[in-house]
């Protein structure tokens, strides 16, 4: 079975990689390869990414229905340098109404691809999109008001990555594909004829959709590669709708560079990181300190603790195997210094916010929930006592304050996502977050109590186009744990 995939530009060619991977018939198949651009330097033509209906087999032999942005399942890596404005024309052919939303990307709120930037079947959407931040892991999936969980699902998801002069000079692991690979972690179910389904067990206000089976770049794990001997870098997205993974290594500690916004000061060891829906982290891996080596992923977060409960019992899984080829690699010494980072300063705040997540039905709004039909039902959820709206607006910010925003919930581990903007966590019940946590975060996890983020906005979002701030749970997501904000 081949799997291709093509980034097509309108004129001007710029980007253009075609790639097959083949599936070893048993055992350990090889890591695919998502197609990637070349590095986004100076562009004139227009960048099409078409959504479309596909099949795709992930690697059992079964021709899965999925969906596909210029590939058969999940889209190309998008990788560009900061500066440059990128001309998309995003063109619909999945036959019901979606959108694109750039997670992790400061930009204005009309080209934010949000809710309000519906696209209908057949019609395109062309934004053009700044790439003003540094250098950071970000990535795009549909934000179908309803339909979230159901489109990301089936394939609407891809990486964006942001080189600035600093990272591209770095001395880090980064050719595409033999020391630099990028991860997307999910979770799947598929039926007895081993085709993709979607099916929600368990409840849904609580759990969101849990799959059995680990996917990786859109194959069953484990998958493997062979690697240079000196340091290999993974850039890793939780794309799952509802899973908190627990990240470790087989060998050794797990060192993670960077998370959801950019660089750490320094590389962060740890026993294992917990990464929920919607987080990313890049992690390096010292081939020669191990010989070989293999990134394991809990699908229940790992150690035993609350979401272990909930989803009941430990599962741990590898991922990925790390097999020396025996070549040098490029980069062979951890770097000690990666970026500067001052501590967040709560002191600078002017204005608190308070948001409360409800897991409860409201009754006022049982209709909503009637026309979401098998995704919310009997109920719906809210923040602050209300089920999202889309012709309401939340709060008002204005743009440059410095703000905290305390996210409280009564049950359950949230992860709390906001547009717009990266953030800083302050504090997590009144700890720190873990060392790997404490860099530029666009998510946090909120469990049975409180976090705080201090966080600032630079760009504008109108009321026709506003910002959402949600639980990245999609189906929590969709059933009304989501507000909107502008900011002006
Ligand atoms: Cu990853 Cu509002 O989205
Ligand atoms: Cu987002
Ligand atoms: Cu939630």
């Amino acid at each position: 079975m081949n799997r291709r995939g093509f980034l097509k530009t309108t004129s001007a060619g710029i980007i253009l990689a075609g790639g097959t991977v083949s599936w070893a018939q048993s055992g350990t198949r090889p890591l695919p390869k998502i197609q990637m651009t070349d590095l986004i330097d100076g562009i004139d033509g227009r960048i099409a990414l078409s959504l479309s209906n596909t099949t795709h087999d992930f690697g059992n032999g079964a021709a899965s229905q999925a969906f596909g942005i210029n590939n058969s399942y999940l889209g190309p890596v998008i990788r560009v340098k900061q500066g440059q404005t990128l001309p998309f024309d995003i063109t619909n052919g999945i036959g019901e109404t979606s959108t694109l939303h750039w997670h992790g990307l400061h930009i204005p709120g009309d080209v934010d691809g949000g809710p309000h930037q519906e696209i209908a079947p057949n019609a395109t959407w062309s934004p053009d999109v700044p790439i003003v931040q540094h250098a950071s892991m970000n990535w795009f999936h549909s934000h179908m008001h309803g339909n979230t969980a159901q489109q990301t699902y089936k394939g609407l998801a891809g990486v964006m990555l942001i080189e600035d002069d600093a990272s591209l000079s770095a001395d880090l692991p980064k050719t595409y594909g033999v020391d630099d690979f990028t991860l997307v972690l999910q979770d799947k179910t598929f039926d007895s004829n081993g085709k993709m389904s979607y099916v929600l067990t368990g409840e849904v206000f609580e759990d969101g959709f849990e799959g059995d089976t680990l996917i990786v770049n859109g194959a069953i794990a484990p998958v493997s590669q062979p690697v240079p001997t000196g340091l290999v870098r993974l850039r890793i997205l939780n794309a799952c709708n509802a899973r908190f993974l627990g990240l470790s290594m087989a060998s050794g500690p797990i060192t993670v560079i960077a998370s959801d916004g950019g660089f750490l000061p320094s590389p962060v060891e740890a026993d294992s990181i917990l990464m929920s829906p919607g987080e990313r982290y890049e992690v390096l891996v010292d081939m020669a300190a191990f010989g070989a080596n293999a990134l394991e992923v809990n699908l229940n977060g790992g150690n035993g603790g609350f979401l272990a409960n909930l989803f009941g019992g430990d599962q741990t899984l590898t991922a990925l195997s790390l097999i020396s080829n025996g070549t040098k690699g490029a980069a062979d010494t951890m770097p000690n210094r990666l970026a500067n980072l001052s501590s967040p300063d709560p002191s600078q705040a002017t204005v608190t916010r308070s948001f409360q997540l409800n897991m409860d039905g409201n009754a006022d709004l049982a209709a909503l929930a009637l026309a979401w039909g098998n995704v919310c039902g009997e109920g719906v959820m809210g923040i602050n006592g209300q089920p999202m709206k889309m012709d309401r607006i939340d709060e008002q910010v204005r743009k440059g304050d410095t703000e905290i925003w305390r996210i409280s919930v009564d049950d359950m581990l949230h992860p709390f996502h906001i547009h717009g903007c990266s953030f800083r966590i302050l504090t997590q019940n009144g700890a720190p977050p873990p060392n790997y946590a404490q860099g530029w975060k666009d998510m946090v996890h909120v469990e049975e109590g409180w976090s705080e983020v201090l966080v600032k906005f630079d760009y504008q979002a109108n009321a026709d186009a506003p910002y959402m701030y949600h639980c990245h749970i999609l189906e929590h997501e969709d059933c009304g744990m989501m507000g909107q904000f502008t900011v002006t």
